[in-house]
């Protein structure tokens, strides 16, 4: 939506893929030291989002949300200070419906503009909106609901739109949402995390700044997929402009979880300014395909995806295929190799091949260079 928020896809942490319900002030007040400590901050996770569990059971007497006072004794407004004393943003979860998802708290359905005040009188700096316990009306009607009432809380209040693709939710998602998700929830498996990325594809043409497909939160570094694995969950995220919002214990996190987020390679093609989706491009078979996106600078994002068990597999980038010209050559970079970066020697013009290990990808950036291919190819 048009309110100067999401120019490029959100960066952060929710509580929900790790924590689930068990979330209480000092998880909060420990992801957000070791969002700055670790430099994920610096690297750019900006929002720390409470998802569902955080409210207590009830509405009070006057009819507001409040916080859970046994978890979150000091209240909403002080973990959000504290946030904000550390640079980082505070995010909050409800849901249009009359309650959340977890039945552990109120949701906001017809009480979007009380909420909303809310949520502002503490200082949050984010909604993500849920689906669970909704009536008989459509999300087209629910949605911006809340949309409008974010917008007269007096506070700029990213929204995050989560009814899962329902009600071809892309196609008008932009008007009211800075993001909307596309599916439903992700877990910390290979299949379910390719079956997200896929199923978000569908909508590339509808993303833009101010407003991104959601194909749920990262699971990088929650323990269900080997390296290889996390590094190609992230690189889809990352080419396919996808929020980056972090879903493991940063405060207990392994040197190889943080040197996959913090690749500010990657990080810079999810964010480059022009905001184009990158998609899959062609599928070669049921193992092989190829992903592009157009950058900044006449600068090409490619991924070549290797999805199979089986053995490694040479997978081929051809120019018409991700949309450069016949005769532009290009200089390749690398952005993970051996978790390292590495120009590749010469120039490449027509396609680029290389080895893609199982259940892996090679993610490159491609810079056109003058001057004709050296041979390289
Ligand atoms: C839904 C959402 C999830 C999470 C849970 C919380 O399932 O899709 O992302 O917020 O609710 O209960």
């Amino acid at each position: 939506r048009d309110d100067g928020l999401g120019r490029t896809p959100q960066m952060g942490w929710s509580s929900w893929n790790h924590f689930g319900c068990g979330i209480n002030e000092m998880v909060i007040r420990s992801t957000v030291d070791a969002l700055v400590s670790t430099g994920l901050a610096n690297a750019g996770y900006t929002y720390v989002n409470l998802d569902d569990c955080w409210a207590d059971n009830q509405r009070t007497e006057q009819g507001l949300m409040s916080v859970n006072p046994k978890t979150f004794p000091s209240g909403i407004k002080a973990l959000a200070d504290y946030a904000h004393s550390k640079g980082l943003k505070l995010g909050l979860y409800s849901s249009a419906g009359t309650r959340t998802c977890s039945d552990k708290m109120p949701g906001s359905l017809g009480h979007e503009d009380i909420d909303a005040k809310t949520f502002a009188s503490w200082d949050a700096d984010y909604l993500k909106y849920d689906n669970c316990y909704r009536d008989d009306s459509n999300e087209t009607v629910r949605f911006p609901k809340m949309s409008l009432a974010l917008s007269n809380a007096g506070r700029p209040i990213f929204y995050s739109i989560c009814e899962w693709g329902f009600m071809n939710v892309a196609t008008w998602g932009g008007q009211y949402g800075n993001s909307w998700r596309t599916t439903g929830d992700i877990n910390d498996t290979w299949a379910s995390m390719l079956s997200n990325i896929d199923t978000n594809d569908a909508y590339a043409g509808y993303a833009k700044p101010g407003g991104w497909n959601d194909p749920d939160m990262l699971e990088v570094g929650n323990g269900g997929m080997s390296y290889r694995e996390y590094v190609v969950h992230f690189s889809l995220w990352a080419i396919a402009k996808a929020p980056l919002i972090i879903g493991c214990d940063v405060s207990s996190i392994s040197k190889e979880t943080l040197s996959i987020l913090t690749n500010s390679e990657v990080i810079a093609i999810n964010q480059d300014p022009i905001g184009i989706q990158g998609k899959k491009v062609r599928k070669y078979d049921d193992e092989i395909e190829v992903w592009a996106g157009p950058l900044s600078q006449q600068r090409t994002a490619v991924l070549l995806l290797n999805r199979g068990a089986a053995g490694s597999r040479q997978v081929t980038a051809a120019w018409p295929d991700i949309v450069i010209g016949a005769g532009v050559a290009v200089e390749a970079r690398d952005v993970w190799e051996d978790r390292e970066h590495e120009t590749l020697p010469g120039k490449f013009t027509g396609s680029l091949t290389a080895e893609v290990a199982p259940h892996s990808c090679k993610l490159f950036v491609l810079t056109p260079v003058a001057g004709q291919a050296g041979g390289a190819s």
